[in-house]
């Protein structure tokens, strides 16, 4: 065995992975992980940090966070935003199209990289799939885009929904480089005439957002983006995912063998149209907040993994912005990528999910999904060191005074969470060291393109004679 000084072992804590827990110490060299060994088995190291009676999990890689820059830094910008990723445990996120001006092309594509400059964590960048921009996708792909989002749907930003030819076109050209295209899945037409009919009749109570959005938007947009997906070849991810309804045509997809993951946020777990009332115009989001009965179908998929993932929306907006008495004036969203590992871990403590789970849905299931796997999503020696060292005892309450992102208006406000990341390592380096931002982190984060694999998709299209009635075999998840 090589001799080696560590840089730093992480000593008496319990590892998660997504299928165990064992006692051990995590040596990390060089930015990753060195060995993981039985207590007292580690070389010398030059930091010893003792975590015993704490969870040593992979750090949470939230696919899906907005952090407004450029354009909207009033509500939040790459410095605040990873910050409040840093505090929340959370070691990579992949950051969305919809600023201004929007992530449309390679240009855009840059200003961006330079804005994520100041990141404490890891990222990947969105490329916006719009219909009038084909011509700039491929330019997106070599100036690094690590995704593609589609807006089916209108939310913040109003950005127009493609055309489904215009979708089967960029399908086509994206599957040839493998990066997966994630759906913002809510058909565009059936929610303007809902939303426009409601406004008319005088409807403006918080309640009425949920009626202009019936789950029937989800199943026809994740429906007919699968189509897609299946024709072309195209890797997809359907974001956010809110209704019971919506789950039946990411099943068949998946049955079908199309290339296709689904993440939800915590907000369609831990909440629902009872909580309209309390919360008002805060609870507002795209999709919506929706009944108890769909919570309990997304915690069933969430547990034997039709849907992959928890990831954030993390939408925040100012208090003005947020708070409005016209339902349709208020803005969508709310920040998330804080909140998230400890309102899940305090599900775990609930007993509702275990700790296992916790690791594959927030970082394994992810990791594999958008092609950071091997090196990201798992504790194991060769992986990046993304570490989130939690005490799952710790018990606070949520304060969204205390939070560190920009917007600062939480639908969780008061909420009691047991479980609380207390260091967060990126690559070896503390950026939230004894629940203290380590300010020095700033511009640690690095952008996801080196490390990642997405190979090329295989087409699966009839275009090219291919019998797409004939048996193909599932695509195996390992
Ligand atoms: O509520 C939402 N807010 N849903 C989205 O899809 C976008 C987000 C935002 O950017 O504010
Ligand atoms: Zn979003």
């Amino acid at each position: 065995m090589t001799e080696y000084t560590a840089d730093l072992v992480l000593r008496g804590g319990t590892v998660v992975t997504g299928n165990a827990r064992f006692c051990a110490d995590v040596a990390i060299k060089d930015g990753l992980i060195a060995a993981v060994g039985a207590p007292g088995t580690m070389p010398a190291a030059t930091a010893v940090v003792d975590v015993t009676g704490k969870w040593v999990l992979p750090g949470a890689i939230d696919v899906h966070v907005h952090f407004r820059e450029p354009g909207y830094t009033h509500k939040e910008d790459w410095g605040t935003g990873s910050a409040a990723a840093a505090m929340g445990g959370t070691t990579t996120v992949f950051e969305m199209p919809n600023t201004h001006p929007p992530t449309r092309s390679a240009a855009e594509l840059r200003a961006k990289q330079d804005a994520a400059r100041k990141s404490h964590v890891d990222f990947g960048l969105y490329g916006l799939l719009a219909e009038d921009n084909l011509e700039e996708l491929e330019g997106l792909v070599a100036a690094g885009a690590n995704a593609f989002k589609c807006f089916m749907g209108n939310t913040f930003g109003n950005l127009p929904s493609p055309s489904t030819g215009a979708m089967l076109e960029a399908f086509e050209i994206l599957a040839k480089h493998g990066l997966r295209i994630s759906l913002h899945a809510e058909e565009f037409s059936i929610m303007a005439r809902r939303t426009q009919r409601l406004a008319e009749a005088g409807r403006n109570a918080p309640l009425d957002h949920l009626k202009a959005r019936p789950a029937i938007v989800a199943v026809e947009a994740v429906g007919r983006a699968a189509a897609l997906a299946e024709w072309t070849g195209a890797r997809v991810h359907v974001l956010h995912i809110s209704s019971a309804a919506e789950l039946r045509p990411l099943a068949e997809a998946k049955a079908r063998g199309v290339d296709i993951t689904g993440e939800t946020c915590p907000c369609y777990l831990l909440l629902n149209s009872g909580d309209y009332e309390r919360l008002g115009s805060v609870i507002r989001v795209n999709p919506p907040v929706r009944e108890a009965s769909d919570s309990e179908a997304i915690w069933h998929a969430l547990r034997n993994g039709l849907v992959d993932m928890i990831a954030t929306d993390h939408a925040p907006h100012t208090p003005e912005e947020k708070t409005q008495a016209v339902i349709w004036q208020a803005d969508c969203g709310f920040p998330g990528v804080e909140t998230q590992m400890p309102l899940m871990l305090t599900e775990v403590s609930k007993g509702r999910l275990t700790i296992e789970d916790y690791a594959r849905i927030s970082a394994e299931a992810p990791a594999r999904s958008f092609g950071l796997w091997p090196m990201k999503g798992r504790i194991a020696p060769g992986a990046h060191a993304d570490i989130a060292v939690v005490d799952p005892t710790r018990r606070e309450v949520v304060r969204a005074s205390a939070l560190h992102s920009r917007g600062r208006v939480t639908p969780f406000e008061g909420h009691e969470i047991t479980g609380v990341p207390i260091h967060t390592l990126v690559r070896g380096r503390f950026v939230q060291r004894d629940r203290q931002l380590v300010a020095e982190s700033k511009g640690w984060g690095r952008q996801v393109t080196d490390i990642q694999r997405m190979p090329p998709a295989q087409p699966v299209n009839a275009d090219l004679g291919i019998n797409v009635l004939a048996p193909r075999p599932r695509k195996d998840a390992a």
